[in-house]
């Protein structure tokens, strides 16, 4: 199996549209050690033909338009992609907003929760998506299942979904509570491990994660690959950065450092290939030169590029 990070940026990407704060600022005069990345999604084939998305971001079009594999082969018809299905692993303007960049009437199959399809069932907008050409099915939790394209064709990539704790989307936090912390254990958010027949060992998507808990634990004891989520090192880095006023918890991220963090917390199991993803554009992680950097290479982890290819 072939799996492609084709965007290992978080919501906002990197830089941001609208950040000035230094990372985004290095990022766009393209400081040597820092890469600009878009936001949250990889892509997994068994056959190099056909591929399923993990996630649909907002930069879609750029991710297909950097990523050969995902654009109509030359001797296909006059519309077709490679593309056969898209899961979702929350319903997170990063990961649900590029679904509307893939309208025109193009086959293919969603993936999703049954909290996240109710929410795409909500806003009319994914209409443009007609559920007769687009098939919308619902993820069983914890069973392995074959994903299979708009006709039921099985693409060879099998999943297995669990929840993780997470939170549910920022824009379904109702304005009235504004400091509850919207705390969800139920599917609002998953991990999946993705695998194939042929395949070697399992391999874990997980771009959102509030906590790491025993039974996460035991599930990721012997991975292969866990992709994990990355999005701050420090849970009050956007208040020292002075861009936001939400910690890391708040919206449902683990830090990558201290004691809770995720490098302490995946420290003692056997993986294979630790590898942060949806990365945040406040995290020092993204400038190379960084001591961050430098403590979480040292701690076995790698920090995701876009474009960043592995095979299992
Ligand atoms: C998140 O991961 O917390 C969300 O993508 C934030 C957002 O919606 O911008
Ligand atoms: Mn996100």
């Amino acid at each position: 199996m072939r799996l492609k990070i084709i965007g290992s940026a978080a919501g906002g990407g990197f830089p941001q549209w609208n950040c000035n704060y230094r990372l985004s600022r290095a990022a766009r005069t393209g400081m040597a050690g820092v890469h600009s990345r878009t936001q949250s999604s990889i892509a997994a084939s068994v056959d190099g033909a056909g591929w399923v998305l993990f996630n649909a971001s907002p930069d879609i079009r750029q991710q297909i338009a950097q990523t050969p594999e995902l654009q109509p082969a030359q001797d296909a018809p006059l519309r077709s992609t490679p593309i056969r299905a898209v899961l979702l692993t929350n319903a997170d303007v990063d990961h649900v907003a590029g679904l509307l960049s893939l309208r025109e009437r193009q086959p293919f199959a969603i993936y999703a929760t049954t909290q996240v399809l109710a929410t795409l069932e909500a806003n009319s907008i994914f209409n443009v998506l007609d559920p007769a050409l687009v098939p919308r099915r619902t993820l069983p939790p914890a069973e392995e299942l074959a994903i299979c394209d708009a006709d039921g064709l099985n693409t060879g990539v099998t999943v297995e979904s669990f929840a993780v704790p997470g939170k549910i989307a920022l824009y379904l936090e109702e304005r009235s509570r504004p400091d509850a912390n919207f705390r969800s254990d139920a599917g609002d958010t998953i991990g999946v491990r993705i695998g194939s027949a042929g395949s070697r060992g399992s391999v874990f998507y997980i771009p959102g994660c509030a906590r790491i808990d025993a039974a996460l634990r035991t599930r990721l004891a012997d991975a292969a690959c866990v992709l994990f989520d990355g999005t701050v090192y420090t849970d009050d880095e956007m208040i020292a950065a002075g861009v936001g006023q939400k910690t890391g918890a708040r919206m449902g991220h683990l830090a990558m450092s201290g004691d809770d963090g995720s490098i302490a917390g995946l420290a003692e199991l056997r993986i294979g290939r630790r590898v942060f993803v949806h990365i945040n554009n406040t995290n020092p992680v993204l400038d190379e030169n960084s001591a961050e950097h430098a403590a979480v290479k040292a701690a076995g982890w790698e920090v995701a590029r876009d474009g960043m290819e592995m095979e299992f």
